[in-house]
């Protein structure tokens, strides 16, 4: 961590990103969390995170949120698990990230950028046209989501997760793997196994400019997580990319 650290969380108001903020902040890391709503924010964080209000979908937020910032770290989405409209998703998901990466190089944002998104972005399978066909075809946003990032020039990290679940971290193996996954009910994870895999990657050396999958892997935990990130290895250079109109 470099000398004043400061970890910018959109998205930290709850699940994944409300939990990595804590882990963060336990771990002495100071923490600013990104929120729409402040006073629902404080409520659910407590009194000790520094709280910025914004919203992604307005451009003109972002750049205070970011000044400052070493890290960032991006969970935000439409709430998972509910179905919403392809306008929405847009705006959000894909919409979301390409103002977050034009605000970062607007403010000379020089540190990482750690994307969270799902399995399946590339592996299509009857799970993902399900999952488009309710929630607005996210993944098919979300996968240019990752080209805008890859091509935006910045460090980066983009840790896709399985199907999330409630329940308490550090119970099982990881099966991290740069090998695409499918949307598939085999492939699960614990929201606090990834807000620990967010931890670890944010200065690891090897998880600059790489896409990985996390999911459970097979009995109780084995590896130390940067152990497991040790074997990742840089994506292939972005081709340039044209946003879609
Ligand atoms: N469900 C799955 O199985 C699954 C699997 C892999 C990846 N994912 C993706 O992983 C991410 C984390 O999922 P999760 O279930 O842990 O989180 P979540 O409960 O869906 O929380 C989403 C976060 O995004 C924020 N957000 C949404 N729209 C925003 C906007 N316009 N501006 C600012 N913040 C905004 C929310 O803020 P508010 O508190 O204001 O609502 C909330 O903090 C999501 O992007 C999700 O789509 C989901």
């Amino acid at each position: 961590m470099s000398a004043d650290p400061l970890v910018l969380v959109i998205g930290g108001t709850r699940g994944t990103g409300l939990l990595t903020a804590h882990s963060l902040q336990r771990q002495g890391v100071p923490v600013r969390v990104f929120a729409r709503n402040p006073q629902s924010a404080r409520a659910r964080l407590g009194p000790t995170f520094e709280l910025i209000t914004g919203d992604i979908t307005q451009p003109d937020t972002l750049p205070p949120a970011l000044e400052g910032a070493t890290h960032v770290v991006f969970t935000a989405g439409c709430r998972s698990g509910r179905p919403t409209t392809e306008r929405h998703i847009r705006e959000t998901e894909y919409g979301g990230v390409v103002n977050t990466l034009a605000a970062a190089q607007r403010v000379g944002f020089g540190g990482r950028f750690l994307y969270m998104t799902a399995s399946g972005v590339t592996s299509r399978s009857w799970s993902t046209a399900i999952l488009n066909f309710y929630k607005g075809n996210t993944l098919v946003w979300r996968e240019r989501a990752e080209h805008a990032i890859r091509a935006s020039g910045l460090e980066y990290t983009i840790i896709r997760a399985g199907i999330l679940l409630n329940r308490t971290g550090g119970q099982r193996a990881l099966l991290v793997t740069q090998r695409p996954l499918p949307l598939s009910i085999r492939y699960r994870i614990a929201r606090a196994d990834v807000a620990e895999v967010f931890v670890a990657a944010l200065n690891h050396p090897r998880a600059g400019r790489a896409t990985f999958e996390v999911v459970w892997g097979d009995g109780p935990p084995r590896d130390w997580l940067p152990t497991l990130l040790d074997q990742l290895k840089p994506d292939a250079p972005a081709d340039s990319y044209s946003p879609p109109a």
